[in-house]
């Protein structure tokens, strides 16, 4: 088949994993982002090579019940949301299936005994570009797939002290920027304000160009604006420390730091993982603890909390503001994964690993055979593998929430609790 772009009409009569609507053409199936289950729609062929096809859509033609105009003018374009196209009563059945769905694909059934939804206008942390592309500025995430950016002027999904700095960055950084010349923008809301750091541009700052930086940043709620050149941080700007509050603590944090999705998001995500281990007094690790979004509002409740870590300046910094400092490790628990007889003292486990999750640890911690342990992970996939090892050796999945921090997006974040006699 040729690559040119090709249009076909077709009835979307699947939904892949991901939830992208799946059509026909030529006898053969084609995904077709931002479409519904039973739409007929107009399409065209974006991509076709060795078997594999991409479909683009153009237009509606049957819309689904379950179709809502998208909140924002650049959805399906941006590469930021997947799901804006969904009515909220059919957002929130396709994230609670896709919890489920990989569950089953483990052998497992649960019911979601809750589900949390963050919403929009809360994520904490953006990466974007902005770039003099011959002569025209964009400024916008890389659109899906692609090296492309659209060009954005808003933006619902950002905390709105966020969306706030959109226009007045792009008129600070456009005159910075010669042909083929861009700044990689990483924003995160931090307690007092916005943390900045700009990257990508390889030229020195000029004197007039710190200052237009350092005037901008006074002139709005930015806490600090760093520019990385080659391997060195110069910091234009600074209020105060960045920070932000886990339980009682203030914690300091970086423009690349871990963070969950949004402040709302680690209060719910701590509120359950407090609940989960309930009263009175635990002894309680915290594996994979990152800065203490999860072991802070434990210690807040009145557990002995320990934990482990592999990033080094997550442990100093979580070190750093923790009453109890020395409780905290920096381990890599990939390669040197605790046995099953270190957590011999503990009552409960808590763990919150990467997207991969804790194929090494999970046989140990099986093994140690701790009454209760709280799971939470941003992957259903490989928390229903790892739940699977858990319910082999014993364990009872006892509790079942959901989290949707990432509004909009296909990713949804999983909270099980697990017990054992
Ligand atoms: C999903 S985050 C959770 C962090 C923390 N619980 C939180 O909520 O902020 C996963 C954490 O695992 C850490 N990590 C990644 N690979 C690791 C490894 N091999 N050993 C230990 N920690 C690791 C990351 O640095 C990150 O902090």
């Amino acid at each position: 088949m040729s690559s040119e772009p090709r249009e076909f009409e077709t009835k979307i009569h699947a939904l892949s994993d991901r939830h992208e609507g799946i059509g026909k053409v030529d006898g053969q199936d084609i995904p077709i982002p931002f479409t519904h289950l039973g739409e007929t729609v107009r399409a065209e062929v974006v991509y076709a090579r060795k078997g594999l096809m991409q479909g683009k859509l153009l237009e509606v033609l049957s819309p689904s019940p379950d179709r809502v105009p998208p909140a924002c003018q650049h959805f399906g374009h941006c590469g930021g949301c997947q799901f804006q196209h969904y009515s909220e009563s059919a957002y929130k059945a396709m994230k609670a299936e896709t919890i489920q769905k990989a569950l089953s694909r483990e052998g497992l059934k649960k019911a979601l005994d809750d589900f949390f939804f963050v919403g929009p206008r809360n994520r904490r942390r953006v990466d974007f570009w902005i770039k003099n592309i011959h002569g025209t500025l964009k400024m916008g995430f890389q659109r899906m797939g692609t090296r492309f950016i659209e060009d954005i002027a808003e933006c619902p999904m950002m905390h709105p002290m966020m969306e706030g700095l959109l226009t007045p960055l792009r008129e600070t950084l456009s005159p910075l920027l010669e042909p083929r010349e861009g700044f990689h923008i990483h924003l995160v809301k931090v307690k007092a304000g916005v943390d900045i750091l700009l990257s990508g541009r390889k030229r020195v700052l000029s004197e007039t160009e710190q200052q237009a930086l350092v005037s901008f940043a006074e002139a709005h709620p930015v806490v600090r604006l760093q520019v990385k050149q080659g391997k060195t941080y110069h910091n234009l700007h600074q209020t105060q420390t960045p920070t932000v509050q886990f339980g009682n603590a203030e914690v300091e944090v970086t423009p690349n730091c871990f963070l969950q999705a949004s402040e709302a998001s680690d209060q719910i995500l701590g509120d359950l993982v407090v609940k989960a281990i309930g009263s009175p007094s635990q002894k309680v690790f915290d594996l994979f603890c990152g800065r203490g979004t999860l072991s802070l509002p434990l210690v807040a409740a009145g557990h002995d909390v320990h934990g482990a870590e592999g990033d080094l300046r997550s442990i100093q910094a979580l070190q750093a503001a923790a009453p109890c400092p020395e409780n905290f490790t920096c381990r890599d628990l990939y390669h040197s994964p605790y046995e099953a007889a270190d957590f011999k003292d503990f009552d409960a486990i808590v763990l919150n690993p990467p997207r991969t999750g804790a194929p090494a640890q999970i046989p140990t911690l099986a093994a140690a055979k701790i009454p209760l342990i709280v799971y939470v992970s941003c992957n259903p996939e490989t928390f229903a593998q790892d739940a699977h090892h858990l319910l082999k050796e014993g364990y009872t999945l006892r509790t079942l929430w959901g989290v949707d921090q990432f509004h909009w997006a296909h990713h949804v974040e999983v909270v099980g609790v697990f017990t054992r006699n």
